[in-house]
């Protein structure tokens, strides 16, 4: 029992976070591009193009463009069933408008689903994380309608090119993050929420189109969203504070509504009412959004929300919710997430209660500092007891609960750049990347304890989640 035999075990990135060759083979600025380095507890900041003298970690990262056959080969001797990977859209289309591709950047991305299909890891696609090519902006980027159309020209070169490679495909990563840093879920930067929701509009159009288009062109391709796994507890028992954690949750799980079950859920319709927001619906759209519901539902999960009172439900800022409480109950990471395995299983029962599809775990994992020994040895046992107590759950979820749960993708299987911050010490990896916060290093790759740990995660299905012995690291 446990896990299914078909249980999809893997790891997560995305591009802009690890391959760097920001420009090579014709790749054009993406969104991702101009964001410079923020520090501890200090987002990225978004540069009017390329300012000098400013460092953008996007345009190295760890440079996963030259060293994929290197981190897939290690991802291979963990057993990764699947690796999901997001592909930058600036190399495909570099500047997003074109009516021809970049056989260059097509070329690249072959190499690499070759590459995983030769070890018998099935690639996972995201088509947008975090970036939008640059050259979208003379349009307003995503509140134009007629960026969905070269999103569509994308997926459908994507689609068609890579038939019979790649099966499974997400739309946009973290969908939900349009309400809380739209830059990256769009390159949407003003705070009006109507700019915001008709940027939200026309991605749920083009990813509703995108399902269609993807099963039309095979009909093995399943295509799933992904919603930025945000969990909300109640301050107190005082109804007060319940119904601002219900008005919260509806916040963002409106975009699992929308995505999951083809509309938009009556409470957001209402609340746009309210606030004299209007969507830009066109004839036969509304038929588009129910005939392109997704196949999954796949999230994200690392920490957990307490909600009330004092909770700014605004969402006005660009750097996410103001939530005023901290639980007592939980331990936080030295960037002040919690650190909540029980969490993992409420989300899994939440989505399932309401949505009734197949669930996916495509990010989670712990950002933490890694000390190299002077042996060379990495000891993040930290990294392994995080995970560890969030399988435990996840296995309870299938087990006990019944929940269809697909695979589970910890994040950053290899350390890279964070997205929040821009920051290379914030390290998630099994594998070491002897990069720094500036870009500067070997790049040379290290296995941590915790590689050994997960491969004998994945060898057992799950099963064997003890602590290693000495004598089985190395
Ligand atoms: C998710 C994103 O929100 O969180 C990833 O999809 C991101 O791109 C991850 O890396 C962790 O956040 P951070 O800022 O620690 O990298």
């Amino acid at each position: 029992m446990g896990f299914p035999k078909d249980f999809l075990w893997g790891g997560a990135t995305a591009a802009n976070q690890c391959e760097g060759a920001y420009l090579k083979a014709g790749k054009g600025l993406s969104t991702a591009d101009v964001m410079a380095v923020g520090e501890h507890g200090v987002p990225r900041e978004i540069t009017d193009g390329i300012v000098e003298g400013k460092y953008y970690p996007s345009h190295n990262a760890i440079d996963h463009y030259h060293h994929f056959k290197e981190d897939i080969a290690l991802f291979s001797e963990m057993g990764f069933k699947c690796y999901r990977m997001s592909i930058a859209w600036s190399r495909i289309f570099p500047n997003g408008d074109e009516e021809v591709p970049n056989e260059e950047g097509l070329k690249h991305y072959e190499e690499v689903f070759d590459t995983c299909l030769q070890f018998g890891i099935e690639p996972v696609v995201t088509l947008s994380h975090f970036e939008t090519p640059l050259g979208l902006l003379k349009y307003g980027s995503w509140e134009n309608r007629k960026v969905m159309d070269f999103y569509l020209r994308y997926c459908k070169t994507l689609f068609t090119r890579y038939k019979g490679k790649v099966k499974y495909w997400i739309s946009f990563n973290e969908i939900n993050v349009m309400s809380t840093k739209p830059w990256m879920a769009g390159g949407i930067n003003t705070n009006n929420e109507q700019t915001r929701m008709t940027a939200a509009y026309h991605q749920f159009l083009a990813s509703a189109k995108a399902v269609q288009m993807a099963h039309e062109i095979d009909s093995n391709n399943k295509v799933g969203m992904m919603y930025n796994g945000h969990v909300a507890y109640p301050n107190s028992p005082d109804p007060e504070d319940v119904q601002t954690t219900v008005d919260f949750m509806h916040k963002m799980l409106f975009y699992a509504d929308v995505q999951c079950r083809g509309y938009y859920p009556a409470y957001k319709l209402k609340e746009f009412e309210r606030k004299g927001i209007v969507l830009p619906i066109q004839d036969g759209d509304l038929d588009e959004l129910i005939g392109g519901k997704v196949d999954f539902l796949s999230f994200s999960y690392y920490a957990t929300h307490v909600i009330g009172k004092k909770t700014d439900l605004n969402f006005e800022g660009l750097n996410g919710v103001k939530t005023g409480y901290k639980n007592p109950y939980l331990s936080t990471s030295d960037w002040g997430w919690t650190i909540d395995p029980m969490g993992l299983r409420y989300l899994l029962n939440l989505l399932y209660d309401r949505y009734q599809i197949p669930l996916m775990i495509v990010e989670n994992g712990l950002g933490a500092v890694d000390k190299v020994e002077d042996d060379g040895s990495i000891h993040d046992l930290y990294r392994i007891n995080y995970l560890k107590e969030h399988i435990k759950e996840m296995e309870k979820a299938i087990e006990i609960d019944g929940i269809p749960v697909m695979g589970y993708t910890m994040w950053g299987p290899i350390d890279i750049i964070a997205a929040s911050t821009g920051e290379m010490k914030k390290r998630y990896g099994f594998i070491y990347v002897d990069v720094d916060d500036n870009g500067k290093g070997t790049f040379r790759r290290i296995k941590k304890d915790s590689f050994y740990w997960y491969k004998k995660v994945i060898e057992s299905n799950g099963e064997n989640l003890d602590l290693l012995e000495a004598k089985e690291i190395y």
